[in-house]
């Protein structure tokens, strides 16, 4: 978490562009309804809440937190999120699940408040990797692994 807080003002521009792309690509594969619910776990600035629908987005922290406009923001882990089962027409998390200390818990959280349709855009280069691409086969039928340069794309339903 410090690691973000070093950089949170200069987030948006070292990251903008690359996150950018990864996002017009879950936009292209992702049946977005204006009236879908869509739940952005890892939210960070915003970036990754670019949607048309409304976004409810969740992050721990405080940094990033206080740089994103979207009103609907919540100080949150993953692990453990403050929603009813089935709240989300939409659940995403892009490039965040890395960072995530409980990768089983926060996947299982994430299926609990999603109603059918997940996109995740996991890091290549983590040591993680494996263990969230496991997790996520384990738990969703993958639809399309999609090529996000440094991230896969993973368009899920439940
Ligand atoms: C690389 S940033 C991605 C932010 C945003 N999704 C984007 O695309 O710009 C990773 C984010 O994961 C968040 N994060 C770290 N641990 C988390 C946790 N346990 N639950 C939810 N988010 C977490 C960080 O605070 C950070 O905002």
């Amino acid at each position: 978490m410090d690691f973000y807080k070093i950089i949170s003002a200069g987030y948006d521009g070292l990251y903008g562009e690359e996150q950018k792309i990864k996002i017009e690509i879950i936009r292209r594969n992702f049946n977005i309804n204006n009236n879908d619910i869509l739940l952005d776990v890892g939210c960070g600035t915003g970036l990754s809440s670019d949607f048309s629908c409304k976004v409810v987005g969740i992050d721990p922290s405080i940094s990033l937190i206080r740089q994103n406009n979207n009103k609907n923001k919540i100080l949150a882990i993953a692990e453990n999120m403050p929603f009813k089962d089935n709240s989300f027409d939409k659940v995403i998390s892009i490039t965040s699940m890395h960072n995530f200390e409980g990768i089983e818990k926060s996947i299982r959280e994430i299926k609990r408040v999603g109603k059918r349709d997940f996109a995740f855009s996991i890091l290549k280069k983590s040591g993680k990797f494996d263990l969230i691409e496991k997790e996520i086969q384990n738990n969703f039928i993958v639809k399309k692994m999609l090529d996000g340069k440094k991230d896969w794309i993973f368009i899920c339903k439940a």
